[in-house]
């Protein structure tokens, strides 16, 4: 490990490592819940709109006229603050959910879509059809009271019968919104936990108040900006944005911490109709970022290239193998993980105009005791794909569990959050 700790300081050195806690905050959505577009829905993982305004701010970038892209928009953050600036944008998520998400938040309303969105009126209820026997879902018969089930299907035939694409996505989205709120289940860690107290929460209400927060919500950003969201795995970069083309990129990847988005937005991806079979629900896993256990750890690497990617993340992976592992698949998925980020990063590289910038906000994860240093690796991954490095700005030391705590006490300072600041 003091070989590890050795190569750690000489890459922090290297990198222009510096704090900066007071974006502590951005860096992290719950501390934003309750604001404009951040209240929609319980996205976890995501940053604060207002982190992409800090960094423009911090770089003193001219923005005028320029082309931003956030390729793992998530549930939007980065959009909304794009549009509030006029900046022509695009939006790329692997997630259908999150990319209807996305798209509501910045889509441009005329006076005919938000009419029909405000004369939507409630389906009657009737308690008369079986609506349970179409979802293959096992959890579906304990998520809701029978009621609540019911006008969530009564309300997805009306908004499916609306005809205006707009509207009918907007209606969807408070829909698909207000699930947790109204579910006996709710997301915790890296998964769904039944709440304490069955919910009482009835939809048809939450769904009407929901609506109107979102109207007074997309009422705040009247700039105009052309925004185009994709719903597309990041792999095929290539096909959606051409060659020198962005200005400024400012995201989050999934980080290598074991988080399963697709196992937490469960409720949303079944109930929105995003997902209908478990083998589409495996397809979408098997797609993403190589993050988690549950991603395809068949693909075959080429070893030889990954030790060459990175002296230390060819040094970590040396000694997490002699370490006993919760999961003896850990070593494979962090292997995949930075091959594939790597490859993105080279990627993203050809799409940045010269001079242009890119802001990284990544998570560090601790596996037996060892520290996985991925804003390090990321950041000399970057590097080595053509980018100059400014500095890594670390924004707040990461909670890690109780277990991976005691292992890791005195590397506990490696578990951080940070943003990697890039130019080309
Ligand atoms: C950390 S989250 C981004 C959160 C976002 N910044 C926000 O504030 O909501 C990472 C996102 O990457 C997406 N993702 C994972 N694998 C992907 C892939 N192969 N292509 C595109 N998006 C992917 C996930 O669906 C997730 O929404």
């Amino acid at each position: 490990m003091k070989e590890l700790t050795k190569e750690i300081s000489k890459y922090e050195k290297k990198f222009n490592l510096v704090r900066n806690l007071e974006l502590k905050k951005l860096v992290n959505y719950s501390n934003y819940k309750n604001l404009p577009f951040q209240n929609w829905c319980n996205y976890q993982e995501g940053f604060s709109t207002q982190i992409l305004d800090w960094f423009i701010k911090y770089l003193k970038i001219d923005i005028k006229d320029s082309v931003f892209l956030d390729p793992f928009c998530g549930s939007g953050s980065s959009l909304v603050t794009g549009k509030s600036y006029g900046l022509k944008s695009i939006g790329i998520d692997i997630n259908p959910f999150s990319c209807l998400l996305s798209e509501t938040k910045v889509n441009s309303y005329s006076v005919k879509d938000l009419d029909i969105i405000r004369n939507f009126s409630l389906p009657k209820y009737k308690d008369e059809k079986d609506f349970y026997k179409k979802y293959e879902f096992s959890m579906i018969k304990k998520l809701f009271s029978k009621e609540n089930f019911n006008k969530i299907e009564l309300l997805k035939l009306a908004i499916n019968n609306i005809e205006n694409t707009k509207s009918k996505n907007f209606l969807h989205t408070t829909l698909v919104c207000c699930l947790e709120l109204c579910s006996n289940y709710k997301k915790a860690g890296n998964g769904l936990k039944k709440r304490k107290k069955i919910n009482e929460l009835d939809i048809f209400n939450e769904f009407n108040k929901k609506k109107l927060q979102m109207l007074s919500d997309i009422g705040l950003l009247k700039e105009k900006a052309s925004i185009r969201v994709y719903n597309k795995n990041i792999n095929s970069f290539n096909k959606i944005i051409e060659d020198d083309t962005i200005d400024l990129s400012f995201f989050s990847p999934p980080y290598p911490n074991c988080f399963d988005y697709f196992e937490v937005y469960k409720i949303e991806l079944w109930l929105g109709g995003f997902i209908e079979s478990y083998d589409e629900l495996k397809k979408y896993r098997k797609s993403a970022i190589t993050s988690n256990l549950n991603a395809n750890l068949n693909q075959e690497i080429d070893i030889k290239e990954l030790k060459e990617l990175s002296n230390l993340l060819s040094l970590t992976l040396s000694i997490l193998q002699k370490q006993e592992l919760w999961n003896k698949n850990i070593p494979k998925m962090l292997s995949l993980y930075f091959y594939e980020m790597n490859y993105f990063l080279k990627s993203l590289f050809k799409k940045i105009k010269k001079n242009g910038h890119v802001g990284i906000v990544i998570g560090n994860s601790s596996y037996g005791g060892v520290p996985i240093l991925s804003d390090l690796i990321l950041t000399d991954l970057a590097k080595k794909s053509g980018f100059n490095v400014k500095e890594i700005i670390v924004t707040r030391n990461n909670e890690t569990s109780s277990q991976q705590y005691d292992k890791i006490s005195n590397l506990v300072s490696y578990i951080r959050e940070s943003v990697i600041v890039l130019n080309k």
